[in-house]
Formats: structure tokens, sequence, C-alpha cells
């Protein structure tokens, strides 16, 4: 039996969905009497709940387990657990069971939802409990979620993914694409907004094919239309979208709707046709140039960012220049820029021609001083012009300043003159930008 109050510490790795996962497994916990904690030290149950993306992404879930068997030793009662996509792969299920046995707990990304059971049945008999699903079952609605905080909610639309890029895993971890239904999701959006919350995030791998699997022929577009005018809902965001999938109606949508924020974060993972093809991606170069130049036609305002991934098997350095050449003619607001890493299971893991360590890191840093330069040239455009943030709460970098995000996705560090709510909007004008940051100034409401 369990003494109240238990604590949880729980660590997530990985993408907005695993941290929306994330919200799910506190709320789950919380239901049956755990409160949070920050200090593994004072926890009686560790999650790390994990990510697979990229080796770096394992190799500090597998640091991290490392270190928690001194708190193990110290503690037997503590109970230990690891959930996620990580677990999902058969060879790093095999490992954590055969190298890490203080681990007490280890469920995986389809059966979340039954954490309650089973840390019972790991409580109840002291023993080690292993349940990995292999396939995904119906979309469990409902469950109890903590929030991060009280305004801005991510709303996952969509499970899974079907697109297969050769170098991904992510399908082979969170299985086939499951879209929940218009209903739920518009009245999870309803309750929330009479909680306080103001602006919602979309999330799927690929928010464009939400619908596909739904009997009414229901799509994205729609969908978005239908959350950004729900009363009371301030800005509407969504990620990620697939290329290949993009409609004009969507774009149109978001140019229309005024709570539909205008940032597009439109991977484009690299810049020539010879490597798209090869990644599976299902579009070209071209093909791209004529989306973001639509979108800049519709939406002038907007923000484009992107994924890229340099040292995919086989890429030359005439193909790498092809990725900076797409960088330098989109412009893109920023980027998230990785080097390929090789994951078990997946087509590009087994393909000839893989680029040397080194020669991926090189590319990188000289794709992140481009893109940096880039980045800071976007931003000092902003400088002189107002812009609406919504107020997230003190800066991160300086506790006297607040700040905001504005509509494109740019947080703005700013002097708040007085107390201000987080959620509510301010403008201000842009004074200072550098690569990462904007500062703002305060100016009257219009
Ligand atoms: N579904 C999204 C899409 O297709 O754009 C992205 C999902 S993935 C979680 C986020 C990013 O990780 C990808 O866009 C890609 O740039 C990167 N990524 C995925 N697999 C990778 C790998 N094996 N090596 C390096 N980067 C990878
Ligand atoms: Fe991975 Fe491609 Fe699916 Fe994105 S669309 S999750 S990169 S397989
Ligand atoms: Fe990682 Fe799983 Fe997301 S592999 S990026 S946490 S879907």
């Amino acid at each position: 039996m369990r003494c109240a109050p238990s604590r949880y510490y729980l660590r997530t790795y990985g993408c907005q969905m695993n941290e929306n996962d994330s919200e799910r497994i506190a709320g789950m916990l919380e239901s049956v009497g755990f409160s949070p904690t920050d200090s593994p030290e004072d926890a009686d149950i560790i999650l790390l709940n994990t990510c697979c993306v990229r080796r770096n992404a394992e190799d500090k879930v597998y640091g991290l387990i490392g270190q928690l068997k001194r708190l193990k030793d110290q503690n037997p009662d503590l109970i230990l657990a690891v959930c996620g996509c990580m677990v999902q792969q058969e060879a790093e299920l095999e490992v954590i069971q055969k190298d890490y046995p203080y681990v007490d707990l280890v469920f995986g990304t389809h059966n979340l939802h039954r954490l309650p059971e089973l840390l019972d049945q790991v409580q109840s008999g002291r023993r080690r409990v292993i349940e990995v699903w292999d396939s995904e079952g119906e979309i469990v609605e409902g469950l109890p979620t903590k929030r991060q905080t009280g305004f801005q909610a991510w709303i996952t639309v969509m499970y899974g993914c079907n697109n297969f890029c050769s170098y991904c895993i992510v399908p082979y971890v969170r299985g086939r694409e499951r879209s929940r239904s218009r209903d739920s999701i518009l009245e999870e959006v309803r309750s929330l907004v009479a909680d306080g919350f103001c602006e919602f995030t979309l999330l799927g791998q690929n928010v464009n094919s939400y619908g596909r699997d739904l009997p009414d022929k229901y799509d994205f577009a729609s969908l978005m239309r239908d959350v950004s005018r729900i009363p009371g809902v301030k800005r509407v965001r969504f990620t990620t979208s697939h290329p290949k999938d993009m409609s004009e109606r969507l774009i149109d949508v978001i140019a229309e709707e005024d709570t539909i924020c205008e940032h597009i974060h439109l991977p484009l993972q690299a810049g020539s046709n010879r490597i798209l093809a090869r990644m599976n991606r299902g579009y070209t170069r071209d093909d791209y140039l004529r989306l973001t130049d639509l979108i800049r036609a519709k939406i002038p305002e907007a923000a484009i960012t992107t994924d890229l991934i340099v040292g995919f098997p086989g890429e030359t350095r005439p193909d790498f220049e092809d990725t900076l050449d797409m960088v330098r003619r989109v412009r893109f607001d920023s980027a998230f820029t990785f080097a390929f890493s090789p994951r078990k299971g997946t087509p590009a893991a087994g393909m000839d021609e893989q680029v040397e360590h080194q020669e991926r890191m090189d590319r990188l840093y000289e794709l992140i001083e481009t893109q940096n330069a880039i980045s800071k040239e976007r931003n000092l455009e902003m400088v002189g012009r107002v812009y609406e943030l919504l107020v997230e709460g003190p800066s991160s970098k300086d506790s006297a300043r607040y700040q905001g995000r504005t509509r494109t996705n740019k947080i703005v560090s700013f002097d708040p003159q007085g107390d201000l709510e987080n959620g509510s909007s301010v403008w201000v004008r842009i004074t200072r930008a550098k690569t990462w940051t904007l500062e703002g100034e305060r100016v009257p409401d219009d």
C-alpha cells in the first residue's frame, strides 16, 4: 500500500505529441492521488517518456536510467518507469529488460491509458511489469490531462503516420494514421475555452492527412475553420504539415480566419531532388517552391519554418549545396537542423554510401550558419514595427521582463509596466533583434 501523498517526477523527450502524452500521464497520475515534484530525489515514481527519432535522444535516456540506479539503491520502494516511443522498438525493449533490471515498469505508446492499472500491478505485487502493445487500438478519449499552462493547449488531432519517409522511425513506433472525430476535438476545445484557455495548437505528424480515415470526408482545413470559429478562441496553430499534402484550401482558410496564426511549419528535409526521392518525401524542390510562393502570395505576413536533415546516405557536396540554395531562396524564419541518424529497421539505415560522421557534422554547422544569418535578417526586418503578443509570463532570460509570442511564433521580451496575466494580449514595438531574441516596448492597445 502506498502512503499518501506520493510524488511523481516525469521527464519528457521528443516532440510536442509526446509532451501532450505526458500531460495525459500526469493527468492520470494526479487522478490517482500523486502530486508532481521537480526533483527525482523526492519522487516515489520516476517516469521517462522517451523518444527514438535520433540516436542522441536515446543516448540521453540511457544516460539518465543509468544515473537513476543510485536512487533505486538508496530507496528500493522507488518505482522507475520507462515509456514512449523508444520501448516500441523490440531491440531497445530487450536492452532495457536485460541490462536495466531495476526498471520496474515499461509501457508503450499504444497502451498509455493503462498506466493506473499497470502501476497498481507493480505496487500490489512489487513486481516488474512490462506491457508494450505492438499495434494500435481504438483511440482512447477523455483521459484526464494536466496542461502545462492555463492558457495554451496542445490538441492531438491524429495519431501515427503512414508516410514511411525512408529515414524515419515514427511510423514503426506510433502505428498507422488514426484521426480523432470532429466532435471529440471540438468538444475538447470548447471545454478548455470554458476553463480559460485561448491558444490551441492542433498536432499530428502530418496534419494534412487528418480525416482520411473518417467516414464523412471531413478534412483538416474544415477542422481548422471549425476550431478557429469557436467563441473564446484567440489563436489557433498547427503542426506538422507535409509539403506533399498541403492543400490550397488550407492556405485559404489560414488566410481568411482571423484567429489562425500566420505560422506554417513545413519540413523540407533536403534541397536536392535526388535526395528527396531517396527520402521518399513525395515532392521536388520545385513543388516546394511553388507551395511557399503560394503561401507568401496569399498570406504575405506568414512565417515559414522548416526541418532539415544533412548527411542523408548518398548526399554529395552538390546535393548539400542544393539544400543551402533552398534555404537562401525560401528564407525560412527558422529551421530545426539535424545530422542524419541511422535508425534500425528503416530503409535509410541500410542504404549504401553512408556519409562520414565528421562530414555530416561539418555540413550541419555550415547549414546552421547559413540559416542563422537569414533568421537574424528576418528578425531585423521586424524592428520598428508593432505586433500583438500573447503574454507567456516572466522572461526566461531576465525575470524583470516579460515575454510573449507573436502570431508568427516569435518570442519577444518587454517591460510589462505592471502585472500582466498569462494569455492576455499586449502590443509592442520591436526595438532590438538578434538571431534568437527580439526585444520590444509596449505601445497602447489598438
Ligand atoms: N512528421 C514531421 C514531418 O514529416 O515533417 C516530422 C516528424 S519528426 C518527429 C521531426 C523531424 O526529425 C523530421 O522532420 C526530421 O527532420 C527529423 N528526423 C526524423 N528522423 C530522422 C533521422 N533518422 N535522422 C535525423 N533527423 C531525423
Ligand atoms: Fe516521419 Fe515522414 Fe511521418 Fe514525418 S511524415 S513522422 S518524417 S515518416
Ligand atoms: Fe520522438 Fe516519438 Fe515524437 S520518436 S519525435 S517522441 S513521435
